[in-house]
């Protein structure tokens, strides 16, 4: 007999979508530190709009967008869609996720029910005519990163993906794997290999911040993949270790080194003379651990404020400095002489293509990525998974979420 509402891990019959689920959910009044803002409720399953699909969530992925919307800064994500005309007054975030195609709705293309499927992070309008005029999706108008800027992530017993979000799970990979990854992968992928011609060649160094974190750890291998020369920065002995197990040629304690966030102005002599010792000491440490005195070709940024003077200073002249976020804050210092003396390119860069993400899950899936997954939690543990990561005491690489499945569950046992 079908019923309204299932516990997590029971699946419903085929074909039926029950009215409520299980979600974590951030409302407006609950903004602030992640394990007070996440809260375990009962919600309607979401209605399928045309284009779209409803998937069964086996496990989700932690990362930042979380801790961002969880504290309603610098995007408060709920008003945002109720001024875009959304009705929900609350948020079900998750931006990495995989699971079993449940329903689809009217017009949708290429998945059918059934399907097990990784979500690709990232939803656009795909008539909109700065697409149809063949701007990368990523950079139109109306691209949003799922499970931030759109609602119905993956931390709901079912999300809500447009079809050309879902892409094939490979069989033999268990689900807290596959939906814990992606994000930080390809979006590293995309840093080092999406923004020719600063993409990494054998025996270029690389700097890479954050080392052990979720982008980081995937960095240092995709870099040593083609035969670069990743160093990676760390605050820990114990992440150190990780990253050299992961292929880093040489690591950096950045708690050696106290010249990080502002850069002195230049008539306080004594300060900018200090700021100046510490950032020439960390290129000293950086040339030592490579084994030769040549700069990062490619520095990976992700850390901001607190790195990006030093991002910039160390590059090697027409290098590039890649960044997809500014977990230490947004707000930096930019001497803009490095960049034209010596032809540097300050990159952005988001997420990454489908394609990009399917080239991540082949190599994943070929044995070639370790995907760093290290700590797998509960459902109930979402508030607190944030919390880590708002407090950098996450464990090494990446966390993940099972949701309707068990540790190790491969396919769906019905
Ligand atoms: N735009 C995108 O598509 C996209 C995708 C993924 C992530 N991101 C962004 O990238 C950032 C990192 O994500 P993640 O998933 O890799 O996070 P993570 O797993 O928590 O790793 C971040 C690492 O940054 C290091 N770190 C923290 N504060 C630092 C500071 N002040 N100075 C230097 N290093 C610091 C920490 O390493 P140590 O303490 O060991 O140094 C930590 O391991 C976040 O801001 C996230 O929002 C953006």
């Amino acid at each position: 007999m079908p019923k309204d509402l299932y516990d997590l891990g029971e699946v419903p019959p085929t074909g039926h979508v029950p009215a409520t689920m299980h979600a974590f959910t951030l409302r407006r009044e609950r903004y602030g530190q992640p394990r007070d803002a996440f809260a375990h409720e009962i919600v309607p399953v979401p209605e399928i709009p045309p284009g779209h699909v409803l998937v069964y969530t086996m496990a989700a992925g932690i990362n930042y967008n979380g801790v961002w919307a969880a504290a309603g800064h610098p995007a408060d994500v709920i008003s945002m869609r109720e001024k875009a005309g959304a009705t929900e007054d609350y948020h079900i975030g998750g931006s990495d996720g995989a699971g079993v195609v449940w329903a689809v709705g009217e017009g949708v293309h290429g998945v059918e029910v059934g399907d097990h499927i990784i979500v690709f992070p990232g939803q656009w309008d795909v008539d909109a005519e700065d697409i149809r005029m063949g701007r990368d999706p990523i950079a139109a108008r109306s691209m949003q990163a799922w499970g931030y800027e759109s609602n119905f992530g993956s931390f709901g017993q079912f999300c809500l993906v447009r079809d050309f979000q879902c892409l094939r799970k490979p069989e033999h990979l268990p689900w807290h794997v596959v939906g814990g990854f992606l994000v930080s992968a390809a979006t590293a992928y995309r840093q080092l290999f999406g923004w020719e011609p600063h993409v990494v060649r054998p025996g270029d160094p690389v700097l890479i911040w954050g080392g052990a974190g979720g982008l980081g750890s995937s960095a240092i291998q995709l870099a040593r993949q083609v035969g670069g020369k990743p160093v990676a920065v760390v605050s820990t002995e114990e992440k150190a270790r990780m990253c050299r197990e992961l292929g880093a040629v040489g690591t950096i304690l950045r708690t050696d080194f106290d010249h990080w966030g502002r850069v002195p102005d230049e008539e306080d002599t004594q300060a900018y003379a200090a700021w100046t010792r510490g950032v020439r000491a960390f290129g000293r440490r950086f040339w030592e651990e490579l084994g030769e005195r040549r700069s990062p070709r490619i520095v990976f940024e992700h850390t901001g404020a607190d790195t990006l003077p030093t991002s910039l200073y160390l590059c090697d002249n027409a290098g590039m400095v890649v960044l997809c976020g500014a977990t230490s804050g947004y707000r930096a210092d930019l001497d803009l002489r490095f960049l034209w003396m010596r032809l540097k390119r300050l990159q952005g860069s988001h997420v990454a293509s489908p394609a990009q993400c399917r080239m991540v899950i082949d190599l994943l899936a070929g044995g070639q990525l370790d995907p760093c997954v290290t700590r797998i939690l509960e459902f109930d543990e979402i508030g607190e998974a944030h919390q880590m990561i708002r407090d950098n005491a996450q464990p090494p690489g990446n966390m993940s979420v099972l949701v309707n499945a068990r540790a190790g569950q491969t396919g769906l046992d019905v």
